[in-house]
């Protein structure tokens, strides 16, 4: 199929936008796939021949994108199924459109009209179940009797809206800085600008970079993204300037299930981020900044792409920006559908028209980034940080959260409890009362059971371990991690078993394959669990799951089989003797779970 002129001109448009045109590749094969449907060898060798590759390439490329390899059909109705979405019933959702359409999920019906697909999670747990139709708007807190609704034609799926409530929640007495007021956006500018937005930059231009970079950290702002790293410290990592470009890179690839947080910024802040992008361009002394926004994000992507144009229009970006008084560009590029394009070098090579891998390391990104050059990876809720470090100060900042967890954080509250949302709340507030307290306990008549704190990859915790505060050292002190924030609950009638299985064949679907370890090892576990699960397991097999552990952990290229070996390995030795019960009993125990 001949992609049409239409097409072909926004393409040519999105490369003419990038310094390194290949960096519009994945839009590019985004713009194809939306008109054709599917990405054929065909397709591959015209936009091939734009962007001066083989059509071998090209498809290699996208072979590796969910997004763009999703079954084809004119309505493809995804259904998240990580974790929190399943254990709100996301497994009857699946049911209900394989009845209706009568095919299995992965597939196509015969007309080619619909598709269903089975999803990672689409980063808003809070409204589990999630389903999104084609690249459209979420559908929030979905039904059976809703999914039912999509099947009466295509177009009545591509139609169907439902309102997305606001998760958001700043509690009473906190003096929130990230989140507007429960209820509100300040989407444009001139709601920013009238809350004091684009002050702090004024302030931090008025302060050398070396000066800046003291300032955070001092602060003792340390990332958000999940590895906790003090912000100030990598930013120190840039080496001395050589006149060659200098990049910010922006992750807001949010994609672990439980982690929901970055988008409540994206879609309801997006000018905080963009302040916080410029003070830390100063910092760095970058020359641009590169957003890399996970492709199902389609409402935060506008919303940040209306925010980036009204910051053009403004003089805020381009070739003077506010304080810099110099060219500070800020692109936004979308991903199509992969986990491991959250990793940082993963996401430097998606930048660049390729498949996600991460790289190996040395070298670091700050030495040798995106195209090569000196990058600093940052994650979009610690930027958002910066404007308020920067009016009010470094010692205000560590006075906000505990000792060594400076800050207020956005804590997402997912799964099984009455008012599951996303929080501002100082680090080191207690994990009972994050969950009891602001999200209202677990459902009436039910106890909690498990909590994991921060996103599937960080080890869970046991009912009785609650008792622990949300920051940096306190969790570790109780075996886990404080990761990205993401707490998802689980109640007494959840099989562990199962949510292990969840969790572990997350990681199958996301692990890139570069090494065996993690490829065949989150395969393994998965295999065992399911086994497990079914009433078949063995007491060798629970061995054998703690073998694969230790050959991924710390082994591998990355941090995504650290973070599925410390996964599997602590639902295993919490829980040791529920998974001994479904061998003894060949057969599930827990009569009442949700399903997988
Ligand atoms: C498998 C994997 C997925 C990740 N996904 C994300 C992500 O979606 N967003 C993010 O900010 N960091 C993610 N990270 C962490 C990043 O590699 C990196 O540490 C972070 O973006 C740095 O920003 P920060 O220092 O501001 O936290 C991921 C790491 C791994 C290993
Ligand atoms: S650890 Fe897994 S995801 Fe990371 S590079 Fe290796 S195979 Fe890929
Ligand atoms: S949106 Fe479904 S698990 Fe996150």
């Amino acid at each position: 199929m001949e992609l049409s002129r239409a097409t072909l001109e926004r393409i040519e448009q999105e490369r003419s936008r990038y310094p390194n045109p290949r960096g519009a590749l994945i839009e590019a094969l985004h713009l194809a796939r939306a008109e054709t449907g599917t990405l054929t060898m065909e397709v591959a060798a015209q936009i091939a021949a734009r962007f001066d590759m083989r059509p071998g390439e090209v498809a290699e490329v996208a072979s590796f994108y969910s997004l763009l390899t999703l079954p084809p059909a004119r309505a493809v109705l995804q259904v998240c199924t990580g974790l929190p979405c399943c254990l709100r019933g996301a497994r009857s959702i699946v049911e209900e459109l394989e009845g209706r359409l009568g095919i299995r999920a992965g597939t196509a019906t015969p007309d080619g009209r619909f598709a269903i697909a089975e999803v990672e999670c689409l980063g808003s747990c809070a409204t589990a179940p999630v389903m999104q139709v084609n690249l459209n708007s979420y559908l929030e807190n979905t039904t059976a009797q809703f999914a039912a609704s999509l099947c009466d034609s295509p177009e009545a799926a591509l139609a169907a809206r439902r309102p997305a409530p606001i998760i958001s929640c700043v509690p009473q007495g906190i003096d929130a800085y990230l989140l507007p007021p429960s209820g509100e956006r300040f989407t444009t500018l001139e709601a920013y600008r009238r809350h004091g937005g684009y002050q702090a930059i004024l302030g931090a231009a008025q302060m050398s970079p070396a000066e800046l970079r003291k300032l955070v950290e001092e602060s003792g702002l340390r990332g958000r993204g999940g590895a906790g790293f003090v912000t100030g410290r990598k930013w120190a990592f840039m080496p001395p300037k050589d006149g060659g470009p200098r990049y910010l890179a922006v992750n807001a690839d949010e994609s672990e299930p439980g982690t929901f947080k970055d988008r409540q910024i994206l879609e309801r802040n997006p000018h905080l981020l963009l302040e916080g992008i410029l003070i830390a361009g100063h910092g760095i002394e970058a020359d641009a900044a590169y957003i890399y926004v996970r492709g199902e994000y389609v409402d935060a992507f506008a919303s940040l792409r209306g925010a980036i144009a009204e910051a053009y229009g403004a003089g805020i970006c381009g070739p003077r920006a506010l304080g810099l008084e110099r060219r500070f560009d800020v692109y936004v590029q979308r991903g199509a559908g992969a986990y491991i394009c959250g990793e940082e070098t993963g996401m430097l090579e998606s930048m660049e028209g390729k498949k996600g891998q991460p790289r190996k390391r040395p070298p670091f990104p700050a030495l040798h980034g995106l195209w090569g050059r000196p990058t600093t990876v940052n994650n979009v809720e610690t930027l958002s940080h910066l404007p308020a470090i920067v009016v009010r100060g470094a010692g205000w900042f560590r006075q906000q959260g505990a000792p060594n967890s400076a800050g207020h954080t956005l804590f997402g509250v997912s799964g099984q409890v009455r008012r599951p949302g996303v929080y501002e709340l100082p680090l080191g507030i207690g994990l009972r009362e994050l969950i009891y307290q602001h999200a209202g306990g677990p459902m009436e008549g039910r106890a909690v059971k498990a909590v994991i704190p921060g996103g599937v990859s960080m080890p869970v915790l046991r009912a009785d371990q609650i008792e622990v505060a949300m920051a940096h050292d306190a969790l570790a002190g109780a075996g886990t991690m404080l990761g990205t924030g993401g707490v998802i609950v689980m109640d007494d009638r959840t099989c562990m078993v199962r949510a292990a299985l969840v969790v572990a064949r997350f990681f199958e679907h996301e692990s890139c394959g570069q090494c065996t370890q993690c490829r065949e090892g989150t395969g393994w576990i998965t295999k065992i669990l399911r086994r497990l699960e079914a009433g078949q397991g063995t007491i060798a097999d629970l061995d054998t799951i703690k073998d694969c552990c230790s050959y991924m952990d710390g082994k591998c290229i990355c941090a995504l089989a650290d973070g599925a070996a410390w996964s599997a390995r602590a639902f295993l030795t919490q829980f040791r003797d529920e998974f001994e019960q479904h061998i003894s009993w060949r057969r599930c125990p827990l009569d009442g779970s949700f399903r997988a």
